[in-house]
């Protein structure tokens, strides 16, 4: 079979296991991710797994080393069949102490990270008629949560731009999926207090259902159904002034809200 995949941010979290289980599965599997030591390490999970690894060591928010990247992709292996751009960040930032610097860290990583691999990708996938860019945003950029600006602003971002770029590619052969998890076991969730992570799933079950989505053709995954229904049909659609209120009353309970997914 050998269809060609990129997975970006794979030392870690949902990107390792995608690399491993798409390896399984009868892909060649590009990684990307700053991390030398995880980077090797998902590389030669990737190889049992039965795959072809190639390891791109760097960063995704530097547009002259995602070039380099992509370059050494199309030498390799002459382009891509998918690209699923995972590589993100979370953290949390309260506006009572506004800092631009985290807004500007988490867009350049979970945005122009995304702008600069669908500018190297998009070209030859066009041109080729085919091929799948699946980027992931999150259902935290449905709304924005308390104490995470930073981070539901550049999901929202993201979604937007995968939307608006589905829509100029309608016709060409290429497909774009908005990937929004939930919450997903990974080192960006560990970081929180696991009991204000509803509906939690473990990471193979999670990447399970993304691989599955962008299989199955999907436009948009959302998962899991049960925060996603609540997500996207009820906190989206409340008028601001009582989404405000309720936010409020979170923000004042003991127990602050854990970073979104
Ligand atoms: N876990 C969840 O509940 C959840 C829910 C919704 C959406 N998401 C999204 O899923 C994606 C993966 O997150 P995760 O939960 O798996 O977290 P994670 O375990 O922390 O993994 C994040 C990955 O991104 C990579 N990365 C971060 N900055 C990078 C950069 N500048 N260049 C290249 N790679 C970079 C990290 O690798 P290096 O540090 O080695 O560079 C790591 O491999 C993120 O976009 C996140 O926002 C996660």
């Amino acid at each position: 079979m050998n269809r060609r995949v990129l997975v970006t941010g794979a030392t870690s979290g949902l990107g390792k296991e995608l690399a491993v289980q798409l390896a399984r599965r009868g892909w060649k599997v590009a990684l990307t991710g700053r991390r030398q030591a995880q980077l090797d390490e998902a590389a030669a999970a990737v190889k049992a797994a039965g795959g072809t690894a190639l390891a791109l060591l760097g960063t995704t928010s530097d547009a002259a080393v995602v070039k380099d990247h992509y370059a050494r992709i199309r030498k390799e292996w002459g382009g891509l069949d998918w690209a699923i751009l995972n590589a993100g960040v979370g953290g949390r930032m309260d506006a009572k102490a506004f800092e631009a610097k985290s807004v500007v860290d988490t867009f350049e990583i979970n945005v122009f990270g995304v702008a600069y691999w669908m500018e190297a990708v998009l070209p030859d996938m066009v041109a080729a008629g085919s091929g799948t860019v699946a980027a992931v945003s999150s259902l935290a950029g449905y709304r924005g949560f308390p104490a995470t600006g930073p981070y539901s602003a550049s999901k929202a971002a993201v979604s937007t731009l995968l939307e608006s770029a589905r829509v100029d590619l309608l016709g060409t052969g290429v497909r774009v999926v908005t990937l929004c998890p939930g919450f997903v076991k990974s080192e960006l969730t560990d970081r929180n207090d696991a009991k204000q992570m509803p509906f939690l799933l473990e990471t193979e079950d999670g990447v399970r259902r993304i691989i599955e989505g962008v299989e199955a053709g999907r436009r948009v995954v959302h998962f899991p159904w049960q925060l996603s229904l609540f997500v996207i049909y009820v906190l989206h659609n409340l008028p601001g002034w009582f989404y405000d209120r309720i936010s409020a009353r979170l923000r004042r309970s003991k127990r602050p809200p854990a970073q979104q997914p």
